[in-house]
């Protein structure tokens, strides 16, 4: 029994080694692409991580609490400052350059006049959002790359926000603190790139603390760290499916909830968000709203209900309640909210199926991805593995399924 034991332990160090050394090679491979690219060393590097969201899904743009973790997959920059207007970014995972300028980035074109690819629409919203504050972005050139897989709801275009905000700062000659950069990271997701996206992604990028989960109250934007139980694994299970065209889906919700706000204020008239309605309340009231906003306002009044209970669970070691609340988020994502597949409701349904698993749901905005999974530390390494095979059995995907580190938020390196 207690050669098992240590087993696991000896499985769970090894998997935080190997993913010591990706990010090595990351760093190794951006910094020879630098070199090959412009010639000379890059002068700094810098990382951003995405993230996992734990409880409180679909809830920020609500004024909710949310309760992410940084996760140790992340963007790397490799960059140095250079003495021309335009800034050279080569993305390496899509082996694409652009060039654009203070100048040329309100209307979306690079320096050569040719349209902004969709990725370099996130350095460049950065870019505008910080000029926008009177803030300098010095050009630069940069070479990046992450080991945050792209839409699956980890929150990769977070990481290169902030990444990249870290950046500009450490050429800029301004610090900002980490919350403020994470706002004008969604301020250039929102207005700049087009996607009505919540403050959770950008913060936890920014604010992420190591070994630590963290409680955002929306409305407030005050936040404090939560321990999360020593015996207990997070695991992120990767579906690989990816749904396309699912900002519009996104929107959709949030004007859902922005409309039961509407209808809700002829009773209610001090409310100002969903955060503003109690569950008794809502029940009292939804038969007055038309089904598919009711469905949608359920989700987040009850979700907001059920983020409210993490902390006193948590902090009394009530992972069996804390993971029973996962597990209800999930059903209502699915049926409520509707943003849940396939692909997805398979992966949680096995997982609540294994030994070990608190709690099990889809992480993110949905619509494909990956799941979040709480379970017994000691039983992490066998999980991940009977998980996916029970997932590819059904659906014939292979997932990615891995045991993730709580992590620090977007840091120079050097
Ligand atoms: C996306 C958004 C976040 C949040 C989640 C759902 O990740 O970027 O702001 O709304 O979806 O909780």
């Amino acid at each position: 029994m207690k050669r098992a034991v240590y087993q696991d332990e000896i499985n769970i160090v090894n998997l935080h080694i190997s993913c010591y050394n990706r990010h090595m090679q990351i760093i190794d491979h951006i910094t020879a692409t630098f070199q090959e690219t412009f010639g000379s060393a890059p002068e700094h590097i810098v990382r951003a991580p995405g993230r996992v969201n734990l409880l409180g899904e679909h809830v920020d743009y609500n004024d909710g609490f949310v309760l992410p973790a940084a996760i140790d997959r992340a963007t790397y920059i490799a960059f140095s400052p250079r003495n021309t207007a335009h800034s050279t970014l080569v993305a390496v995972d899509m082996n694409q350059q652009a060039s654009f300028t203070s100048q040329t980035i309100p209307s979306k074109t690079q320096a050569d006049g040719s349209t902004l690819a969709e990725w370099a629409l996130y350095p460049a919203g950065v870019m505008w959002s910080l000029n926008g504050e009177g803030l300098s972005t010095p050009a630069l050139n940069a070479v990046f790359a992450s080991d945050v897989p792209r839409g699956s709801g980890l929150s990769s275009s977070a990481s290169v926000e902030m990444a990249f905000a870290v950046a500009w700062q450490t050429l800029g000659g301004w610090t900002l603190p980490p919350m403020k950069r994470a706002l004008l990271g969604q301020k250039a997701e929102n207005q700049y790139v087009g996607v009505n996206c919540g403050i959770m992604d950008q913060f936890a990028s920014a604010c992420g603390v190591d070994n630590k989960l963290l409680l955002l109250d929306c409305r407030s934007l005050e936040w404090k760290t939560i321990p999360l139980p020593e015996d207990v694994s997070i695991v992120i299970a990767d579906t690989t499916v990816r749904r396309k065209l699912t900002t519009g889906e996104y929107n959709k919700r949030r004007f859902a909830c922005e409309e039961a706000v509407r209808l809700l204020k002829q009773d209610l008239p001090a409310i100002k968000s969903l955060r503003d309605v109690s569950v008794d309340e809502f029940n009292r009231l939804a038969g007055e709203l038309p089904d598919e906003v009711s469905k949608r306002a359920r989700h987040v009044v009850e979700e907001i209900e059920r983020s409210n209970q993490a902390e006193a669970l948590l902090e009394a070691g009530n992972v069996v309640h804390f993971g029973e609340l996962m597990n209800q988020c999930h059903v209502s994502l699915r049926d409520l909210y509707e943003v849940s597949c396939f692909e997805l409701d398979v992966m949680v349904r096995v997982a609540q199926s294994l030994k070990g698993c608190y709690g099990a749901r889809l992480t993110g905005a949905g619509f494909g991805g990956c799941t979040v999974n709480l379970v017994v530390r000691k039983e992490a390494t066998t999980f991940a593995q009977t998980l996916a095979e029970g997932y590819e059995s059904e659906t014939g995907l292979k997932p990615e399924i891995y045991i993730t580190r709580a992590s620090n938020g977007a840091e120079l390196l050097r």
